[in-house]
């Protein structure tokens, strides 16, 4: 008798491993057809203030202008209001979310299957072909729902923090591209505000503000529900996603060898775009020292046709078909057993090894709580509108 007890006992122990520990396959070909992606529907828009508060309105959204001829991306760099690196928390997405709801917006009549940012969804289509960052996510499922955010060790924030000069110049090189692509106002070309200020400079930056949209879309059978920042728009904002705009920089290409590095860069430039709904990107391209020799305008949906064939080329199909595996495995290793819906998970990514999921143990759900008012990761007052 005791013997089967213990027997038993030892199989429950690694039958709840099992249960607690699973690993999805890395795919390394793709085959077939690609899940249906659905064109992204626009929610709702908000802005972050320079004190960095979120507000239901469009203050914080930019209009495109052509940039000057050899704009310097180095101007007014000791003026950059940076805000720190924290944890990209999923609060100001929930937020809306939650205001969308409240508006009973129709496009989310149908249910919501995942929530997350869009950087988010991104590394997650774009794992297949991840060669060096990994990642790591906490995952909840409540009420049907997932939340994905991504985790940030405190080490991580330190290190995105504590820059090398180097790297902060050219983190700076893309937010002044912004400044020197928009206006506040549509159709306006911008004068300069301070003496010293080059012809076509748009302000001095600040990180704190941004623009941000967030859309409906579906994966596959998962209806998706993204946030993300959009740079600005072209003309006038319609309420769609139509006439958003991506802006990016980029070294400028002296051989095939660059050429191959900027084809491979723009899977991730396409995805980011695509998720949101972005219909076009414009990339300015830069010397090592930040001076603009050009710019192009790519439109996001022909991007795949441009690399196809090439010997370092992506196919979105297999992006697709593995971030639709990725979605339905969660959906079915976080489902909460006793209605625990508390409980936090890690899914952790490891380029050439594949996924991992794991259930949080108290420390764990500790850290990732902060000490905040939170239930896992969410937002207490969240968690109480939905129920959980
Ligand atoms: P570039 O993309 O032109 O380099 P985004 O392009 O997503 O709108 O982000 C604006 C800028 O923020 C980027 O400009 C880059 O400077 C900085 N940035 C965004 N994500 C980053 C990352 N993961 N690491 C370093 N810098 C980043
Ligand atoms: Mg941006
Ligand atoms: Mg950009």
């Amino acid at each position: 008798k005791r013997n089967a007890d213990h027997d038993s006992e030892v199989e429950q122990q690694s039958s709840s491993k099992r249960a607690r520990r699973c690993a999805l396959e890395y795919p390394t070909s793709s085959s077939g057809s690609s899940p249906p992606f659905q064109q992204p529907t626009a929610l709702l828009s908000f802005s972050y203030t320079p004190a960095h508060e979120l507000v239901f309105d469009d203050s914080a959204l930019r209009y495109y202008v052509p940039p000057p001829a050899r704009a310097k991306l180095s101007h007014a760099y000791d003026r950059w209001i940076r805000r720190p690196e924290e944890r990209s928390r999923i609060d100001g997405l929930l937020r809306a979310l939650s205001r969308a709801q409240d508006q009973k917006h129709p496009s989310l009549a149908s249910g919501v299957g995942a929530v997350g940012w869009r950087g988010v969804l991104t590394r997650i289509l774009t794992a297949p072909y991840e060669e060096r960052e990994g990642w790591d996510l906490n995952v909840m499922c409540v009420q049907g729902v997932l939340y994905l955010e991504e985790h940030r060790s405190e080490e991580m924030m330190r290190e995105k923090n504590d820059l090398a000069p180097r790297q902060r110049l050219q983190t700076y090189y893309g937010y002044a591209f912004e400044s020197y692509c928009t206006s506040d106002s549509p159709n306006r070309t911008n004068v300069p505000q301070r003496p010293g200020d080059p012809p076509g400079w748009g302000g001095d930056v600040d990180t704190n503000v941004q623009w941000c949209s967030v859309v409906r879309t579906k994966l596959g059978d998962t209806r998706l529900v993204i946030g993300g920042e959009v740079d600005c728009v072209r003309g006038k904002f319609t309420g769609k996603t139509d006439t958003f705009i991506e802006l990016k920089t980029s070294m400028t290409i002296r051989g095939a060898q660059d050429e191959a590095r900027f084809e491979k860069k723009l899977l991730k430039f396409y995805m980011q775009s695509f998720l949101l709904g972005v219909p076009e990107i414009i990339v300015g391209f830069r010397t090592p020292s930040g001076e603009v020799v050009s710019t192009q305008p790519f439109k996001t949906v022909e991007i795949p046709r441009m690399v196809r064939g090439k010997p370092h080329a992506w196919d979105p199909t297999r992006c697709f078909q593995w971030g639709d595996a990725f979605l339905r495995f969660l959906r079915t290793q976080c489902r909460p057993e006793n209605d625990d819906e508390t409980r936090v998970w890690r899914v952790t990514f490891r380029p050439q090894i594949g996924v991992d999921i794991t259930l949080l143990d108290r420390e764990g759900v500790d850290e990732v709580e902060a000490g905040e008012e939170r239930v896992g990761f969410l937002p207490t007052w969240y968690w109480d509108e939905v129920g959980g």
